[in-house]
């Protein structure tokens, strides 16, 4: 297998934006490029997760590399739901692994903010199991149920859920990129309007436009892909075995181990899939950054804000940074990138030289975790 690294990585600020969805991602993708001084990629892949439905056009690849005056460029879209970007970046890395191409431009993005939220939840509502949505399941009712189910069962509190959102504004703030930028105190979060019971406003990522990318190539550069994992789960929640942790993550952070020769405690810094803030909790225990029970306590106790022992979420994760679906997983590596070569400005980790981005798709049925190390 060849070596891959990462020559180049851009991305737009996240939040409302006016521009159409191919100029957001040509913004980001044009970033990566200049970054990595690359002209022209040998292939492009592109995430988005539902353009058919959310700006009403297909055939994305060559949408994007068209607008990009790149349209003799081999282009593929990829998509595992709200992982899309992840799994993106996996099919470049695979292309240059194998010895295919020398270069390959990954860029991820979605445009949602048009539509009413309803119109929304409904979009992305369609990645849950066909029969478990004939009862009115959405992403945050789903979310809210395993939030039930962490708090009754593993004792995990309110206080525990809500110091996620804190520690994420406060990481948001300092990120000018951020969907936002400004901190909350825990009772505006405790206090913040229900939405799916347990699941309060400020524990629930935002709807959000933007677009990341990273440029990969098989040329020397300071930052190096160590390894890369997948792991997935069925469909239907009802038939998981345990509703607290995501098996899917399990598996993808045993294989992205494995391949990178080392385990979680050479880990600095992480990227964590908060879409809502529990599942922060769960996958750091998931993940084995933090031991089974112990996720809870050490988010009150500061050990994951950025001064900590393990800083997570340094770009403020999906919650303040925001969640344009198949852009996320995308931006999560970008500020991975930016942690280890000491460019985060306003946020930096210090002495970064292994990071971690865990990128969940739907309900936690395509999970992948990649990890990158200073070369
Ligand atoms: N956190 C903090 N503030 C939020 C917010 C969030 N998640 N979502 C919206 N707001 C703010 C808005 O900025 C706005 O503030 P303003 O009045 O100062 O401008 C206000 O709340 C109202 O926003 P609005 O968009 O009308 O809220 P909403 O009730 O329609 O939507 C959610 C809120 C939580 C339902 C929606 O953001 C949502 O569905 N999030 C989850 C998306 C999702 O499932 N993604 C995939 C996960 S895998």
């Amino acid at each position: 297998m060849q070596r891959v690294f990462v020559a180049g990585v851009g991305m737009t600020r996240i939040g409302r934006r006016s521009e159409p969805l191919p100029a957001l991602m040509a913004e980001a993708a044009r970033a990566a490029l200049a970054d990595a001084g690359l002209e022209e990629p040998d292939a492009i892949v592109i995430a988005t997760m539902n353009p058919e439905e959310f700006v009403g056009d297909g055939n994305f690849a060559s949408n994007v590399a068209t607008h990009m005056g790149f349209s003799d460029v081999p282009a593929v879209r990829i998509e595992t739901a709200t992982s899309s970007g992840a799994a993106a970046f996996y099919m470049g890395f695979a292309q240059i692994a194998a010895g295919l191409r020398r270069t390959v431009l990954i860029v991820g993005g979605e445009k949602m903010t048009h539509l009413a939220t309803p119109k929304v939840s409904e979009i992305i509502g369609r990645s849950i199991d066909p029969y478990e949505r004939t009862y009115g399941a959405t992403m945050p009712a789903l979310a809210g149920l395993v939030t039930r189910a962490l708090m009754t069962r593993q004792g995990v509190t309110a206080r525990e859920i809500s110091q996620v959102a804190v520690k994420n504004h406060a990481h948001g703030a300092r990120n000018p990129l951020a969907h936002f930028r400004q901190a909350v105190r825990i009772e505006e979060v405790l206090e913040s309007r229900m939405v799916a019971d347990p699941l309060r406003l400020m524990h629930c990522c935002p709807i959000s436009d933007g677009a990341a990318a990273v440029v990969l190539s098989a040329d020397r550069a300071p930052v190096r892909v160590a390894g890369v994992g997948h792991g997935a789960d069925t469909l239907a929640v009802r038939h998981r075995l345990e509703l607290t942790s995501f098996a899917a993550t399990r598996a993808a952070a045993r294989e992205a181990y494995a391949m990178a020769g080392f385990g979680p405690e050479r880990v600095d810094v992480a990227e964590v899939h908060d879409a809502f803030t529990p599942f922060e909790l769960i996958s750091l225990e998931d993940l084995g950054l933090i031991p089974p029970g112990k996720a809870g306590r050490a988010t009150l106790d500061g050990e994951t804000a950025l001064d900590g022992r393990l800083p997570i979420n340094p770009s403020g994760g999906l919650k303040a940074r925001g969640h344009p679906l198949a852009a996320t997983g995308v931006a999560q590596l970008v500020e991975c990138v930016w942690q280890l070569r000491g460019s985060a400005e306003g946020r930096q980790v210090a002495n970064a030289s292994r990071a971690l981005a865990h990128s969940i798709g739907g309900l936690a049925t395509n999970n992948w975790v990649t990890l990158l190390e200073g070369a």
